[in-house]
């Protein structure tokens, strides 16, 4: 069986799916490199030929070869008619937002596999590609503000007077959210979060970190994934208030709320830019998802009323080595699930396979793309 690893082609796209330290992993494989795919992330040709892969010339012949196709991105209408009939994709793939790319693989019968849709499982955590890209992320939106702020982190006494730490808010204390605040307490910041769910509150003690409590009444914050569930339009427009006015005494607010399936709720209004000091900075993780600042363009740094925003889409792209070694990892660790003696078994009784599953032998198998196709 050969294993496909295509350049990935999305903008600003710099990760690669796979690895050359990968490949030994993948006993019994083989494996079909794009010549280039890993260029971008610092993974030359001849590391993947060192360790035994082939190389492919085109994305034709990476597609049209391979039995397995491992991405990062999900694939183009274009990519989608390369595969080869019956292959199997592995890659993020946001099915409702690509159901044309769905119904091309269905025609093929293909079977796909999302890794955006693991279950949160502990079985399922070296497989857990959210979380591994989400760490990146966090640690970069540190960096961005500390770059922008027109002051220092930490605290310093010296002989010309002493500087004041920097105030770090962090809004969502997820898996990104940890990581900002983690990283800000290293810089020397003095850091604040909170999230809606109240399990986190503990987490962020453990880092050093403030959690700030709102006179909001959370009945009903968490599924049993561990995700956020939305909240009413009230329970919005009171939480903006309140965290408006903690974002006031903040230097950076970086904000990580997302809901799963949903637009990420507008935490911070303009009105509450407007309140915020000149100079202070914005970190808006939520921008590919819309953004958790009203005031927020993803994709873009803006500066308004005196504060910067940065709207930054697709952080880990950003740290392609270290987020491709991990995303590696992941989606490897869900190939091995899978695989006996050399070929691909699809357990559907097994949760960790049929959570990511969408297409299945050209079944759309996903609920809700189904019903949307
Ligand atoms: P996420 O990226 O979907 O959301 C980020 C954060 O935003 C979450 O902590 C969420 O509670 C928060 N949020 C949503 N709406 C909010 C609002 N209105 N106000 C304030 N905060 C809001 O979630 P992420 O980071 O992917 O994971 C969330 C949690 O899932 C983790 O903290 C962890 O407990 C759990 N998890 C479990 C795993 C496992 O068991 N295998 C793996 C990864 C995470």
């Amino acid at each position: 069986m050969i294993v496909g690893i295509p350049k990935e082609i999305a903008p600003g796209e710099r990760r690669v799916s796979l690895v050359p330290d990968a490949i030994s992993r993948l006993k019994g494989l083989s494996v079909l490199v794009q010549a280039g795919a890993g260029e971008e992330s610092g993974f030359k040709d001849f590391s993947y030929l060192e360790r035994g892969a082939e190389l492919a010339e085109s994305p034709k012949e990476v597609y049209g070869r391979s039995d397995i196709v491992l991405k990062v991105q999900p694939p183009t209408a274009e990519e989608a008619d390369l595969f080869k009939e019956g292959s199997v994709l592995i890659s993020f793939l946001y099915p409702m937002s690509n159901l044309d790319v769905l119904r091309r693989m269905s025609s093929r019968r293909m079977s796909a596999f999302a890794m955006e849709l693991m279950p949160r499982i502990s079985r399922a955590q070296p497989m857990d590609a959210l979380s591994s890209q989400a760490t990146i992320s966090g640690y970069k939106a540190v960096l961005i503000a500390a770059n922008s702020l027109p002051k220092l982190f930490p605290m310093m006494m010296t002989a010309a007077g002493t500087i004041p730490p920097a105030r770090v808010f962090v809004i969502g204390a997820g898996v990104a959210g940890l990581q900002a605040i983690a990283v800000s307490k290293r810089l020397g910041a003095v850091v604040e979060a909170y999230d809606v769910r109240p399990v986190v509150k503990e987490q962020v003690a453990s880092l050093g970190a403030k959690f700030v409590e709102l006179p909001l009444k959370v009945e009903d914050s968490q599924t049993a994934g561990g995700y956020a569930k939305a909240q009413s339009e009230d329970f919005y427009k009171r939480q903006q208030q309140l965290l408006g006015e903690h974002a006031a005494s903040a230097d950076v607010v970086i904000t990580t709320a997302l809901v799963p399936g949903q637009r990420a709720p507008i935490l911070i209004s303009e009105e509450a830019v407007k309140k915020m000091r000149a100079g202070s900075v914005i970190v808006d993780l939520a921008a590919e998802q819309g953004g958790n600042c009203a005031l927020t363009e993803p994709g873009k740094t803006v500066v308004k009323y005196g504060v910067t925003i940065h709207g930054p889409l697709n952080l880990p792209s950003s740290m392609a080595q270290q987020a491709s070694q991990l995303y590696s990892r992941n989606i490897t660790s869900f190939l091995l699930v899978m695989l006996k003696d050399g070929s691909i078994t699809i357990d559907t009784k097994d949760e960790l396979v049929r959570g990511p599953l969408v297409v299945l032998n050209g079944e759309i198998v996903h609920e809700q793309a189904r019903k949307a196709l």
